[in-house]
């Protein structure tokens, strides 16, 4: 089954589609539509070592000139000199305003991407073609791209919506099964936040053979978590109210990624991990829920990372270098109780080390 919707923005109205084999006929479509002769195309490596036979069989049939740029894959890719490399690149092979970029990977490569299009003469068409579960339900919809920097997690971006979103789930054959929990984060963040029938239908997870037993439920179920993430950032896009809610369990899950060096812990794992401490912290702000519909999902994840390698202190230095910090108040997205999260300020440290115990209790 294929299914399309449309994703609202203030620079224009976006299609996103998910379902089996529609890689190649959109990008077909795409090029007949908008008659690029010159394209760009952005991959981690292992994304082009599964799937460039079919990458270059897809843009060779179309008779364009297109460049191809493999970077290294995972989080250590999004960085200054990545996007700088990129730009250098794009400039001296003669990039024009209407060539498009092409991000073909998960959010690491999406991300990256979308900030090279946003800045490469003040932006060029962005196409993003999601292969990760994370990326399908989350990164390639609402415009947000950019890079880490030594003090944090996505500090250095820009609001930039692309042309085109094209989820295919046969790039999902491949995805490792650490991946397939990463994006199951994500889901169950919109489960927590908007609808609890997710939680129910996340339970096909479970089943190590999930793109075969049940596609049409997964492909279902991505369409569900694109459609509430297009709702939110339609109703939002800047994030000055509503939007926050999709950082649900973020604050903390940041915070985990910067102190474990952001290569112990991939970032759907500490999202998990970070959801539990804003239940706990929901909790001892009055919230009234209790934590069973994400534990129910525990045994899924296997953690790298010790307790000895997240020092407290070092958890909340992370924290306060968050973009969410205002006046060294810390900023969290709480549950008054499920779906009905609040953006809340928190002055009480005592909470917070409660919280961040909830971390330790999960870790060895
Ligand atoms: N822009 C947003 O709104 C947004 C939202 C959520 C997360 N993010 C960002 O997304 C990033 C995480 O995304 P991710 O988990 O997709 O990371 P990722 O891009 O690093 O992909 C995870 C791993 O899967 C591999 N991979 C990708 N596709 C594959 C495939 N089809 N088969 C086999 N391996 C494949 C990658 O090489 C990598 O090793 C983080 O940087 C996070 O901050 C952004």
């Amino acid at each position: 089954m294929t299914a399309s919707i449309d994703v609202k923005s203030s620079s224009g109205t976006y299609c996103y589609t998910v379902g089996s084999s529609v890689f190649e006929g959109k990008i077909a479509a795409l090029q007949q539509n908008t008659g690029f002769d010159t394209c760009f195309i952005l991959v981690d490596e292992n994304v082009w070592k599964y799937h460039s036979e079919r990458i270059s069989n897809t843009f060779d049939s179309l008779n364009v000139e297109y460049t191809c740029r493999v970077i290294p894959a995972g989080e250590q890719s999004k960085t200054v000199t990545q996007w700088n490399d990129l730009i250098d690149f794009l400039l001296q092979s003669g990039v024009r305003r209407n060539t498009p970029l092409f991000a073909i990977g998960g959010g690491v490569t999406g991300d990256l991407a979308g900030f090279v299009a946003a800045s490469a003469l003040r932006g060029i068409p962005l196409v993003h073609v999601p292969t990760t579960l994370l990326a399908m339900v989350d990164s390639s919809i609402g415009g947000k791209t950019g890079v880490n920097h030594a003090t944090g997690k996505n500090l250095i971006g820009a609001f930039y919506q692309p042309e085109e979103v094209i989820a295919d789930l046969d790039f999902l054959d491949t995805l490792p099964h650490r991946d397939w929990t990463n994006g199951l984060s994500e889901i169950l963040k919109y489960g927590a936040i908007d609808d609890p029938a997710i939680f129910d239908e996340c339970k096909i997870f479970h089943d190590s053979n999930v793109l075969d037993s049940f596609r049409n439920e997964l492909n279902q179920l991505i369409l569900k978590c694109a459609q509430i993430k297009a709702d939110i950032v339609a109703a939002d896009e800047f994030e000055s109210g509503t939007r926050a809610f999709l950082n649900f369990g973020h604050t903390f899950a940041h915070a985990l990624e910067k102190v474990s060096d952001f290569d112990q812990l991939n970032h759907g794992e500490a999202v998990y991990l970070g959801m539990l401490s804003a239940i706990k912290l929901s909790k001892e702000m009055g919230g009234e829920l209790d934590d069973k519909p994400i534990r129910d999902f525990r045994s899924l994840y296997s953690f790298k990372v010790t307790r000895e390698m997240l020092p407290e202190n070092e958890l909340f230095s992370a924290m306060r270098s968050d973009k969410k910090v205002i006046d060294n108040t810390f900023r969290f997205v709480l549950l008054k109780s499920w779906q009905q999260p609040v953006v809340m300020s928190v002055k009480e440290k005592e909470c917070i080390h409660k919280a961040w115990l909830t971390v330790y209790h999960e870790l060895q």
